[in-house]
């Protein structure tokens, strides 16, 4: 039976554990390029034993970002700020990993932290904004909700065609930057999303209509990024596959979806939701791991490993979802911003006998060995914390 720090092999990748640090958008970025704050940050995350480490949502061209401070990889110019990454989480034992995405009728935002829309979520720039430009989308239908108004044009196949060799670009790239993993970004309401989902796709050509003509934007991706990056790393997708509204994509038909991606080359399929629409019945964003069951769907009904996030930080809940093999790898968001240290700090939860043996083995032989101050390295537990309090009366 696996836990959450056993090792996990697809096709010629061995992860560390089965812990792994979310895609998230950092707003950092310079031209779309990783620089030191990349390496830092992400490094940092594989030397607190995440055993796959993304860094955000990269953008396939310019205006697949959702701000103009996001990062991307549509440049040979930015290669190299890739490879210094995939270099420090290799060389902190993590596996480095790129998401490759475009954020279609979401993009031309303002990062959160620099001012949100009246009700308080993200606030889309016109299009005549120095840092706006013009969305694009299966169908000429803005977003809607969180102020995200402005008119967008509605892709010709032409158009996607020519995205569809940006996603083989861009995994070239990936390829050369030293990434072992990529995964394609078609959840979250990005263009990959609203494809998928009625709510965003109204076209009446070959790429709208039924869920054969909806996924077909996903598959030629998927088979023009298969192409370029070799057998032996994993091709995942992120893929939002319930918009919690009975007009927009229904979960049974994601399956399907998937189903067909399988097909396609898809080794992986992390779930999530789609969020095409502000519109959702009953969302349940406070509940603790609220995807497993629907990723336990996908992984009996399709055969394919698979993982999901939302709430699934506290350690005895991501070990359990684990060993009770209902998903294979646990996705981090929000816990990996908070704790660099969050495996470590894990397996001293969950009484791991040896929970140093997720660091860099120069410093777990010094805190194996050199142990002083008695078990606190790290996080005092509550029985010395008391005792400092004895000693200070
Ligand atoms: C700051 C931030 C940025 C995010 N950016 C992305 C992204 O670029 N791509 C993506 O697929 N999900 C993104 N997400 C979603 C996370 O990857 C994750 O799925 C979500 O936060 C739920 O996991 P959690 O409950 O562990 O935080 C982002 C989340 C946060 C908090």
């Amino acid at each position: 039976m696996p836990d959450l720090f056993s090792p996990f092999t697809l096709k010629g990748v061995t992860l560390r554990n089965r812990i792994v640090m979310s895609p998230m958008t950092m707003y950092n970025s310079v031209d779309g390029k990783l620089d030191d704050y990349h390496v830092s940050y992400l490094g940092a995350r594989a030397a607190g034993g995440f055993a796959l480490v993304f860094g955000e949502q990269m953008a396939i061209t310019p205006d697949g970002r959702t701000t103009t401070s996001c990062a991307g990889i549509w440049s040979d110019d930015q290669i190299e700020g890739h490879a210094r990454v995939c270099a420090i989480i290799e060389r902190m034992g993590g596996v480095p990993a790129i998401q490759l995405g475009h954020t279609g009728r979401k993009g031309s935002e303002l990062p959160p932290h620099k001012g949100t829309n009246a009700e308080g979520t993200w606030k889309q720039l016109p299009p005549d904004h120095p840092d706006g430009w013009t969305c694009v989308a299966p169908s000429a239908i803005p977003y809607g909700g969180g102020g995200h108004v402005y008119p967008v044009h509605a892709l010709t196949v032409e158009e996607i065609a020519a995205l569809h060799r940006s996603y083989a670009d861009a995994a070239r790239r990936a390829l050369d930057a030293g990434y072992k993993w990529l995964e394609m970004h078609y959840a979250h309401g990005y263009l990959g999303a609203s494809f998928l989902s009625p709510i965003a796709n109204q076209r009446t050509d070959q790429y709208g209509g039924s869920l054969e003509n909806r996924v077909r934007f996903h598959l030629e991706a998927l088979d023009a990024v298969r192409a370029v990056w070799p057998e032996e790393y994993p091709l995942t997708m992120r893929l939002g596959a319930d918009d919690l509204n009975p007009k927009g994509t229904q979960f049974e038909d994601a399956v399907t979806a998937i189903g067909m991606m399988k097909a396609h080359g898809l080794d992986l399929a992390d779930v999530s939701l789609g969020f095409n629409t502000d519109e959702m019945v009953d969302p349940p964003f406070n509940e603790v791991a609220f995807m497993i069951s629907r990723a336990k769907r996908v992984r009996d009904a399709v055969g394919l490993p698979v993982a999901t996030s939302w709430n699934l930080g506290v350690p005895q809940n991501a070990d359990r979802v684990i060993r009770e093999e209902l998903i294979d790898l646990v996705f981090l968001g929000r816990p990996a911003l908070a704790n660099p240290h969050w495996p470590i700090w894990a397996a001293r939860e969950l009484a791991h006998p040896d929970p140093f043996h997720l660091v860099q083995p120069d410093w777990a032989w010094w805190l194996r060995n050199f142990r002083g101050h008695g078990p606190s390295i790290g996080w005092p537990e509550a029985r010395e914390v008391s005792e400092l309090t004895w000693a200070a009366q």
